[in-house]
């Protein structure tokens, strides 16, 4: 079983890759982040048809491809001719949405940490747990430097049930009143919640209960300074740069 004392060795994720200096959850907003100092990234995973796993945010394609209608109905064949850089800008015209495969090699590649997160749209927790599990198995190597993270309880409790020996991540927009009770029920190993929302006393009960503290999205320094001082343990940023600052 993974222990929650276990020493998380980055303090800076970059968020979808990097999302402000390319295009958000590609292989080269990956490459971004490592290049712009980040030592994990934190993606999302997205289930869609014929069991496909790919790397993306939205529930639809429009905003970050050129094609347009709802994710999980897409099939892998129709995404993989997709255009997922143009939106963003010119120079990334040409850039694929990855396959959770791609990611995991392209990541490993270049030695990074991986925060993923498990998405979905309420359904399917049945069906995406147990292949992006499967595809961990047998396509990532360092435990230590994994952690599956998602809004979705139940998908990390799912994820707990089928193997209990991975570091989970309990996302919250804001943090419930019985935080403690679902930690406990998956022996998570963090707290991933928005900066903007923490408070000091949460944040301190946080730590004082063990679980690492990670803190999405920010963008400036300045605005999660106090953060370290009550505990976070690492940002999740779109602009690993500000933070270079943290690994010199
Ligand atoms: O993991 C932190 C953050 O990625 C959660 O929000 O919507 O950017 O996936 P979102
Ligand atoms: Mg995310």
């Amino acid at each position: 079983r993974v222990s929650k004392e276990r020493v998380l060795n980055t303090k800076v994720m970059g968020h979808r890759g990097a999302a402000l200096l390319a295009p958000e959850n590609t292989l080269a907003s990956i490459r971004a982040a490592a290049d712009a100092g980040a030592t994990w990234v934190e993606i999302d995973v997205y289930l869609i048809a014929e069991g496909g796993l790919i790397i993306f945010h939205d529930d639809t394609l429009d905003r970050c491809t050129t094609g347009t209608g709802v994710t999980r109905d897409a099939r892998p064949a129709d995404v993989a001719e997709l255009d997922a850089g143009s939106w963003f800008s010119a120079d990334f015209s040409g850039e694929k949405v990855p396959t959770l495969l791609d990611a995991l090699e392209c990541i490993q590649g270049l030695n990074l940490g991986l925060n993923l997160e498990i998405k979905h749209d309420g359904v399917d927790v049945e069906n995406i747990v147990p292949a992006v599990l499967a595809m961990l198995r047998d396509h990532w190597k360092d435990n230590d430097n994994l952690m599956i993270s998602s809004f979705n309880h139940a998908a990390l409790q799912l994820c707990y049930e089928i193997d209990g020996d991975r570091h989970l991540a309990q996302l919250y927009e804001s943090i419930p009143e019985d935080w403690q009770a679902q930690l406990e029920s998956i022996k998570a190993y963090s707290l991933n919640c928005d900066y903007s929302r923490l408070t000091q006393s949460q944040a301190q009960a946080v730590k004082a209960a063990g679980y690492k503290l990670l803190c999405y999205t920010a963008n400036d320094p300045q605005a999660v300074e106090s953060h370290w001082a009550w505990g976070m343990d690492a940002v999740i940023t779109d602009d690993p740069t500000k933070f270079a600052f943290l690994s010199a």
